[in-house]
């Protein structure tokens, strides 16, 4: 990472600081003397020879190894956080009277994409001079990120709050990703599902939810739209996606039948309670004195996978199946019984509350083990072969 800062920014911390903290020296300056040629505005956007270049005896392999690491990075992105309306005007007008303007300006426009954090004001944000920017800037191929909602430095509430740092770090990750499911609209089950005995107890598993938050974010990332029905997890949801929160596997039911049929994608996720108490008793059952424990007569819940796979016209769908063992004869007797193309099968117990997982996927081809990895990994790998599968799918 290589910072550039403006004067103004200055004014708010030190280019020691960022030197220290990104572990290069900061550029402040287009009249930079530490650049050979003096034009640290082309220099930083390029991959260009460090200074020594042209004195050095050129490495065997001559020409080959111009490509190589004895070059210094070019930056594959420019990111302007916090971008401000005056600097959002500047880039508008193409002006270019400082460092980092020159360089937004002089960068090569179809190699090095410019992504922007706007912060400001609220006015300043709803002012129609700065949405007429903001909308220059899109149409000239800038990728705004945010801004977001909320308290402002000075005091106001409204739009205009930057991003915060790890929303922006994720942004750009999620900017690099290939749009596999651009267009596609994506519906996930994920978390356990909690089925009440009485207003204070209730049934419920060790689902944390995660894989499935993983895979709204990766398919997200990938360019589709994505509805992520939750049961109760306290987890963030990822940027972009659009969350509906239940308890029970009925409300999980009535969330995702009534939309499945107008998506592309099925991914059930959710550990779903197999069994609901048939009555959940009104009031907190309380011991009557006999030692014995209530008898809590018990229902069988609906299967959601299986319902949405039998739609007339259904989304791919995409299983998951947590077993304790035997995973590969499970997971393929699953995948016949529910009726779905793919079904990802893992060891549930060692998985559970994880940030790793390890994945079997089974589909009528075969199967294929995708190794020991992040979540968030696996679900952008599965989210590539979901994509891989898409293209084929009637
Ligand atoms: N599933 C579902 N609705 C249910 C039960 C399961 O949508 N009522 C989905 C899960 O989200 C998962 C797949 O079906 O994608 C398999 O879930 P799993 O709990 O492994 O299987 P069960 O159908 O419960 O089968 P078993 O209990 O026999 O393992």
């Amino acid at each position: 990472m290589q910072v550039v800062m403006t004067e103004a920014a200055e004014v708010f911390i030190t280019a020691v600081t960022l030197q220290a903290l990104s572990n290069r020296p900061v550029y402040t300056s287009q009249w930079d003397t530490r650049e050979p040629n003096n034009m640290a505005h082309i220099n930083l956007t390029r991959q260009r020879p460090p200074a020594d270049a042209v004195r050095r005896l050129p490495p065997e392999g001559g020409e080959k190894a111009r490509g190589g690491p004895s070059l210094s990075q070019e930056a594959d992105a420019v990111l302007v956080a916090p971008a401000s309306a005056d600097f959002m005007a500047k880039l508008v007008q193409g002006r270019a009277d400082d460092l980092l303007s020159l360089m937004c300006l002089a960068r090569p426009i179809e190699r090095c994409p410019l992504l922007i954090a706007p912060a400001m004001n609220r006015e300043m944000w709803a002012h129609p001079a700065t949405q007429r920017n903001a909308a220059q800037l899109r149409a000239d191929g800038t990728t705004l990120l945010g801004p977001d909602a909320g308290d402002q430095a000075c005091g106001e509430i409204g739009d205009g709050r930057m991003l915060e740092p790890e929303t922006l770090a994720e942004e750009l990750i999620a900017f690099f990703q290939p749009k596999r499911l651009a267009g596609k609209r994506v519906l996930i089950t994920a978390g356990p599902t909690f089925e009440a005995i009485d207003p204070v107890r209730g049934i419920t598993n060790r689902s944390s939810g995660k894989m499935g938050f993983a895979l709204a974010r990766a398919a997200r990332e990938a360019g589709a739209q994505v509805t992520l029905v939750a049961g109760p997890v306290a987890l963030p949801t990822p940027r972009g996606v659009m969350r509906t929160d239940v308890q029970s596997a009925q409300q999980m039911q009535d969330a995702v039948l009534p939309v499945a049929g107008a998506h592309d994608v099925f991914i059930a996720t959710a550990a779903v309670a197999d069994w609901r108490p048939a009555a959940p008793h009104e009031h907190k059952i309380k011991k009557d004195g006999s030692g014995r424990p209530p008898a809590i007569e018990m229902v069988e819940n609906p299967d959601i996978l299986a319902a949405v796979a039998r739609l007339p016209k259904p989304p791919y769908c995409v299983g998951f199946a947590a077993e304790s063992h035997d995973l590969l004869v499970h997971a393929q007797a699953k995948r016949l019984r529910k009726g779905v193309p793919l079904i990802a099968g893992n060891l549930g117990p060692a998985t559970f509350g994880q940030d790793d997982n390890t994945l079997l996927l089974v589909d009528a081809q075969g199967h294929r083990e995708l190794p020991t990895a992040s979540k968030l990994q696996l679900a952008r790998e599965l989210v590539r072969e979901i994509a891989e599968r898409l293209k084929t799918f009637k």
